[in-house]
């Protein structure tokens, strides 16, 4: 497939819709920052998701549970100054829409109101689906994640490869068909065998985001601080580091340390 980079001023859901139509791939990573949204965004990445990975790489929690709404906000708010081109999506944290569809679309209004994200994504197929119905009918946009949902790691207990039995397959695909009548946009498929995610593509209308899902999706995601070679102990095999950025920043910053102690910065030009 040739490489078609999409000349749009803003990427919204139907430009994504069209992608999948004719089989463009959709490039999506994730940023919690203003400084790292602005680069992605001069890149022209398609999506900008505002993951609660946060959760992980900007606040060091183990799993993704403890990340609160406001938090999200901060730094949904952040990114969305940044960006005038990519579609920003930003996560609901855990807690703010499992079991009250009215909660879920409280929650879901004050992050499109406070940040001015473009859509928001949850995780989960049949138990939320009346929360996604009720946030589509505010006209939010949605985007769905299935298979390694990490708001539920206490109860699968392991960030192994999901769906790789028959049950749980076919579970997804229910689940899969369910979001996308619904009204998702979307769906992230997130560390599930390679011929799952591509039955599950070929099966719903929308696009399939697929992050350890194989290539047959329509569009992959990673986390921008695991593909830069920041985050230095996380290392699955579905993860391609396109950058040593984290061994960059440390071997800068022991060359200033150096420079400060011995006088050799700041130098004759970099004073007054
Ligand atoms: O929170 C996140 O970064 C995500 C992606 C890994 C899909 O949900």
């Amino acid at each position: 497939m040739a490489y078609l980079q999409t000349d749009v001023t803003k990427v919204t859901t139907h430009v994504l819709q069209n992608m999948k139509q004719r089989g463009e791939k959709i490039a999506m990573l994730t940023a919690y920052d203003y400084s790292m949204a602005r680069l992605l965004d001069s890149t022209k990445i398609d999506v900008v998701l505002v993951g609660d990975s946060a959760a992980n790489v900007m606040d060091g929690y183990k799993t993704t549970l403890p990340i609160t709404l406001d938090e999200m906000i901060f730094y949904g708010a952040s990114v969305v100054r940044a960006i005038s081109r990519a579609l920003v999506v930003v996560d609901m944290p855990f807690g703010t829409y499992q079991g009250n569809s009215k909660l879920a679309l409280a929650s879901a209004i004050r992050i499109m109101k406070e940040t001015g994200a473009d859509a928001i994504k949850l995780e989960g197929g049949e138990e939320v689906l009346e929360s996604i119905s009720r946030i589509l009918s505010a006209g939010i946009p949605v985007m769905g994640h299935l298979g390694l949902t990490p708001q539920s790691i206490n109860k699968f207990g392991t960030y192994a490869v999901r769906a790789t039995e028959d049950e749980e397959a076919e579970r997804l695909v229910k689940d899969a068909r369910l979001l996308a009548e619904a009204g998702c946009f979307a769906i992230v498929l997130e560390k599930i065998p390679a011929k799952l995610a591509e039955l599950v593509t070929k099966e719903v209308p929308v696009p399939t985001i697929g992050i350890g899902a194989g290539s047959a999706v329509d569009g992959q995601v990673l986390v921008l601080q695991d593909m830069l070679g920041i985050t230095q102990q996380f290392k699955p095999r579905y993860l391609r580091q396109y950058g040593t950025f984290g061994e960059d920043i440390s071997n800068a910053v022991k060359q200033y340390i150096s420079d400060v102690k011995t006088v050799n910065f700041p130098n004759e030009k970099e004073q007054y």
